[in-house]
C-alpha cells in the first residue's frame, strides 16, 4: 500500500486521455468519475474522436499502399448504431453477420451498396434481407446456400446478386483457439474439392456473380506473417475482380503487452502479398474490427465490496454480462481508480456474477481499493458490448459518448422492466 501515484496514463486509454490536475482520469475531456455519477455504473465511455482518428489512420495506411482499397468495419466488434455511424461518416463500409447487424447497419445510415453479409450459417431470412437492402456482396461460405441464396434471387426479381467466396487457406495466426478461423479445421469457409465446386456453380449460375474471394484468419493476430501466407495459400484460385483479406489486426490490451504492428505496416503485408500473388489491379478489402474499436473505450464501474481471504478481492457492479473476454479467452486488462491512480494493493477484480469465473483482472494493482471507488478498465471497446448479456438479470450498459468535454448519453441504460417485456 501507499505506493507513490502514477502521473502517466497507459497508452491503451482512447486518444486524447489525460490525468487531470487533481489526478482524475479523463477520456474526451470528461472527469469519469462525474460521468460515472451522472450515468451511474457499468457504463461503456467511448471517445468517438478516437473512432474517427483510427478510421482515418486505417484508410490511410491502405490507401499509401494501394488506391483501390475499402475499409469495412467488421460491425460485430461494436454494434452500437452510434459508433457505426461515426465510422460511416469516416466513409468506412460495414460487415454484417445477421440480419440484425444488417438492420442496426441500416439505421445507421450505411447504404446497402457499402454492405458485406457474412455467416457460415445464413438463414433465408438474413439472405432475404441482405437482398431487400441491396448488400453489396453476400460472402458465400459453404455450397449449401448457394441454392438457397438462388432461390431468393430468382423469387424477388431484383436482378443478380454480387456474391464473393469466403476460402479456408488453412493457415494458423498466433491467437487463442477460439477466435482462430483460418485453420483447415474450422466451421468457416470453403476448404479442399468444395473451392472448385463453388467457383463452377456459381460461374455457371445466371443468378449470381462471384465477384470475389473473401478470407479472415481469425482476430487478436500480432505477428503479421500469416496474413501473407493466406494470401500466398490460394494462389492456385483464379484471379478475381476483389480480395477481401476479412479483419484479425490484434490490439495492445495493458501497458505492460508489446505494442501492436502498426496499421502501416498490417497493411503493407496484406497489400504486398495480394499483389504478388494476383498483380496489380486487384481491388483489396479489408474488414477491422477490434483495431479500430478496441482502444475506443473505458468501462466504469463501481467498487461494492471489498474482502480479503487468500487473496484480496474487489468486487463491482458489473462483469461477465458487459465483458466476456476475460472468462471466454483469458483476456487481460488493466485497471484504475478514477480518480487516485497508481497501485499498491495487489488484488483481484472480480465482478457481481454468480459463478468463480467472473474476474475482470486477476491481477489488477489498484491503490488501496474502497468501496464507492470508481474503477476504470480501459481497451474494452471490441466484443465487450456485442456480447453484452443479461446474465442474473443484469439490465446491459449505456453507452456514453464523451467529445470536447461534453458527456452524452447514447444508448441508455436497460431498464428492469425490459427484462421481462417479451413474455406473452
Ligand atoms: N471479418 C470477419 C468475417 C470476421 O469474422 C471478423 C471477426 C472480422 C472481420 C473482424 O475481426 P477483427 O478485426 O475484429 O479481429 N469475440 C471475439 C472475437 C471474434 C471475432 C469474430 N470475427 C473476441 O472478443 O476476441
Amino acid at each position: 500500500m501507499g505506493a507513490p501515484s502514477i502521473k502517466e496514463l497507459s497508452p491503451v486509454f482512447p486518444l486524447g486521455s489525460r490525468l487531470t490536475d487533481a489526478g482524475h482520469i479523463e477520456v474526451g475531456g470528461c472527469d469519469l468519475l462525474e460521468v460515472a455519477r451522472e450515468f451511474g455504473t457499468p457504463a461503456y465511455v467511448v471517445s468517438p474522436d478516437d473512432l474517427r482518428a483510427r478510421a482515418r489512420a486505417f484508410t490511410d495506411a491502405f490507401a499509401a499502399c494501394t488506391d483501390d482499397a475499402e475499409i469495412v468495419f467488421a460491425s460485430k466488434a461494436f454494434p452500437c448504431t452510434a459508433v457505426m455511424r461515426v465510422l460511416g461518416e469516416e466513409g468506412l463500409g460495414c460487415d454484417v453477420a445477421s440480419a440484425g447487424e444488417l438492420e442496426l447497419a441500416l439505421a445507421a445510415g450505411f447504404r446497402g451498396e457499402r454492405i458485406h453479409l457474412h455467416g457460415n450459417a445464413k438463414t433465408l431470412a438474413d439472405l432475404e434481407a441482405a437482398r431487400a437492402a441491396g448488400v453489396r456482396h453476400i460472402v458465400i461460405d459453404n455450397l449449401d446456400e448457394i441454392a438457397r441464396l438462388e432461390g431468393v434471387v430468382a423469387s424477388d426479381g431484383r436482378g443478380p446478386q454480387p456474391v464473393s467466396i469466403r476460402v479456408n487457406p488453412d493457415v494458423r495466426g498466433d491467437t487463442h483457439d477460439k477466435i482462430s478461423t483460418g485453420q483447415a479445421d474450422s466451421k468457416f469457409g470453403l476448404g479442399g474439392a468444395d473451392v472448385a465446386e463453388a467457383i463452377a456453380r456459381l460461374r455457371s449460375s445466371a443468378l449470381l456473380d462471384l465477384e470475389g474471394v473473401h478470407m479472415h484468419i481469425g482476430s487478436q493476430i500480432l505477428d503479421l506473417e500469416p496474413f501473407r501466407r493466406a494470401v500466398e495459400a490460394i494462389s492456385e484460385l483464379p484471379t478475381l475482380a476483389e480480395v477481401n483479406l476479412g479483419g484479425g489486426l490484434g490490439v495492445q490490451y495493458t501497458a505492460a503487452d508489446p505494442p501492436a504492428p502498426s496499421y502501416a505496416e498490417y497493411a503493407r503485408v496484406k497489400v504486398d502479398a495480394v499483389r504478388d500473388v494476383f498483380g496489380d489491379g486487384v481491388r483489396i478489402v479489408d474488414e477491422p474490427g477490434r483495431a479500430l474499436v478496441a482502444h475506443s473505450t473505458v468501462t466504469l464501474y463501481t467498487v461494492q465490496s471489498v474482502k480479503t481471504n487468500v487473496r484480496h478481492y474487489v468486487a463491482v457492479d458489473g462483469g461477465m454480462a458487459d465483458n466476456l473476454r476475460p472468462m471466454m479467452y483469458g483476456a487481460r486488462y488493466e485497471a484504475h481508480v478514477a480518480d487516485r491512480l497508481g497501485g499498491g494493493t495487489p488484488c483481484v477484480l472480480v465482478g457481481m456474477h454468480c459463478e468463480s469465473s467472473d474476474v475482470i483482472v486477476a491481477d489488477a494493482d489498484l491503490p488501496d481499493p474502497r468501496v464507492g471507488d470508481v474503477i476504470v478498465t480501459p481497451a474494452t471497446g471490441a466484443y465487450g458490448y456485442s456480447m453484452a448479456n443479461n446474465y442474473n438479470a443484469v439490465p446491459r450498459a449505456p453507452v456514453v459518448f464523451a467529445s470536447d468535454g461534453d458527456a452524452r448519453l447514447v444508448v441508455r441504460r436497460e431498464t428492469l422492466a425490459e427484462l421481462h417485456a417479451r413474455d406473452v
